[in-house]
């Protein structure tokens, strides 16, 4: 598997991951900034004027003639018209993925509206999270730490090249995010493979269409995958190897025992062996 090999890479690599592993942390370490600093809402207020650009999504139907519950005059639309309904979400603040929400001071960027009924008004965007992180690091003081750092990222977002930039799914503003920080817990790789998601995976979805898994007849699957804690009790080799009827040398040799399919498909084991809770405990 071409991606997963390159592990170690070229120099240019090495410097991709040295800035995530340094600057990432600090960039969405910091409070969110109170405002958005250059709103087009903030320049006139257009939107009396106007008519609705479209219908409100459904969950929203209800605010159609009310454009003051999210639209303020002069500044437009306002986080805290957003924050006063929806405050206290704890399922969005305590999911991982979502906890940045705690305090971020921007909402359209991500929550279109004026889609119509069908359309559900989140997009995950990346890229404005980039932004907002860099945003926040703004703290009007020109000489201080927050601002060194912004200004050697936005230095490294204009200067790296294409050539360096792991692959095609991932674009130079991405790369300063810090992965783990939202999506530690939905790593399979048990973080055998590091924090630089990005490295190997696009924003968009996880899977990555041209991998080709190595064949179940390949012997060095301890490069890629790592044993869960339960292969180091001290019943493991002696009970579930001999009910499976493998010798392997050590709890090493993945292969002995396991198929590539799934982790419960046990090598050559008949079908009700195939997963644990089949295989009677004594
Ligand atoms: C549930 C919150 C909400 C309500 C209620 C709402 N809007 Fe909006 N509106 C938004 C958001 C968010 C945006 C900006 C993001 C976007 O483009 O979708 C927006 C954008 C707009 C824009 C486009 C501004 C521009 O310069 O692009 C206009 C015009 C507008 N709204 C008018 C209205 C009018 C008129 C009403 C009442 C009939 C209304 N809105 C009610 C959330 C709302
Ligand atoms: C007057 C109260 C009110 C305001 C103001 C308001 N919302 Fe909502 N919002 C609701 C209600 C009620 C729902 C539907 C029930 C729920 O999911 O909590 C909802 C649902 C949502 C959803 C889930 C939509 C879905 O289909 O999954 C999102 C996202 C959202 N609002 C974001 C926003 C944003 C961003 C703003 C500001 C532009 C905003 N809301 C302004 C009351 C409000
Ligand atoms: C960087 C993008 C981004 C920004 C900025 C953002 N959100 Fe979200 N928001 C999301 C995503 C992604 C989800 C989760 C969608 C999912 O997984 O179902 C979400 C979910 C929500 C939900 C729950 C929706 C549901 O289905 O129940 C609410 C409410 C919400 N956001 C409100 C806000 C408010 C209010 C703001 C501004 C203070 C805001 N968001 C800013 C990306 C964003
Ligand atoms: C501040 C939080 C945050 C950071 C940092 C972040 N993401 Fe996300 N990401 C989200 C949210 C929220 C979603 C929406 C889906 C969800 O709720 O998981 C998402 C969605 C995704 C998805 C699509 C998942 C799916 O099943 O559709 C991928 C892939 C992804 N992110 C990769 C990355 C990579 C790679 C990085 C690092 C460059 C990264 N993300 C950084 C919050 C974040
Ligand atoms: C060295 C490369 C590499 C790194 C780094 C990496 N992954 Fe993966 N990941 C892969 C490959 C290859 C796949 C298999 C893709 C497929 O089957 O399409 C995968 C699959 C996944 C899947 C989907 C699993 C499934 O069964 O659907 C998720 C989720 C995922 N990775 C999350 C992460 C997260 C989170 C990180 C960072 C903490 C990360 N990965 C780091 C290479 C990597
Ligand atoms: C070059 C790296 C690499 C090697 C070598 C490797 N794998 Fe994998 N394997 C992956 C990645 C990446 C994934 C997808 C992400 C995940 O689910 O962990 C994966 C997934 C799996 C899965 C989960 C399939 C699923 O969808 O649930 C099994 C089982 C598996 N590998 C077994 C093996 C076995 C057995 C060997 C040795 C014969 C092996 N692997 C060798 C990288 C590798
Ligand atoms: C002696 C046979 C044997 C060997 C060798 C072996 N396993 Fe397993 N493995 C099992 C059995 C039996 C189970 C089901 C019971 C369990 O979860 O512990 C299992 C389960 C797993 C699971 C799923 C655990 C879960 O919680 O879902 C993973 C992942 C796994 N093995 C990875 C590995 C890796 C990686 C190696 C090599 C470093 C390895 N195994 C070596 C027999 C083996």
């Amino acid at each position: 598997m071409g991606r997963t090999q390159k592990k170690s890479g070229s120099k240019k690599r090495w410097s991709t991951n040295r800035i995530l592993m340094i600057a990432s942390p600090i960039v969405l370490g910091f409070v969110w900034m109170l405002t958005p600093a250059e709103s087009a809402f903030k320049q006139a207020a257009t939107w009396q004027r106007l008519t609705s650009p479209g219908p409100l999504s459904a969950a929203h139907a209800s605010l159609e003639d009310d454009c003051a519950a999210c639209h303020t005059s002069v500044s437009g639309v306002e986080p805290e018209n957003c924050i006063s309904c929806h405050a206290n979400n704890a399922a969005l603040l305590k999911s991982q993925p979502t906890a940045f929400h705690a305090n971020i001071a921007t909402c359209k960027e991500c929550h279109l509206e004026h889609q119509g009924r069908e359309h559900r008004p989140t997009l995950m965007d990346h890229t404005t999270l980039s932004y907002l992180g860099l945003r926040q690091l703004n703290d009007g003081n020109p000489s201080g730490e927050r601002e060194r750092v912004r200004r050697e990222l936005q230095m490294w977002m204009r200067h790296v090249g294409d050539e360096s930039l792991p692959h095609a799914g991932v674009t130079r503003d991405e790369l300063i995010l810090n992965c783990v920080t939202c999506h530690g817990n939905e790593d399979p790789h048990v973080a055998y493979f590091g924090d630089g998601c990005a490295i190997c995976h696009a924003t968009t979805a996880w899977n990555i269409p041209q991998y080709i898994h190595p064949s179940s007849s390949s012997t060095d699957c301890m490069q890629c995958h790592k044993a869960p804690p339960s292969h180091f009790m001290p019943m493991f080799m002696s009970k579930c190897a001999k009910m499976l009827g493998k010798k392997p040398d050590s709890v090493k040799q993945c292969y002995v025992c396991h198929e590539i399919s799934a982790w419960n498909n046990m090598k050559d084991a008949p079908w009700h062996k195939k997963t644990m809770s089949h295989i009677p405990s004594r």
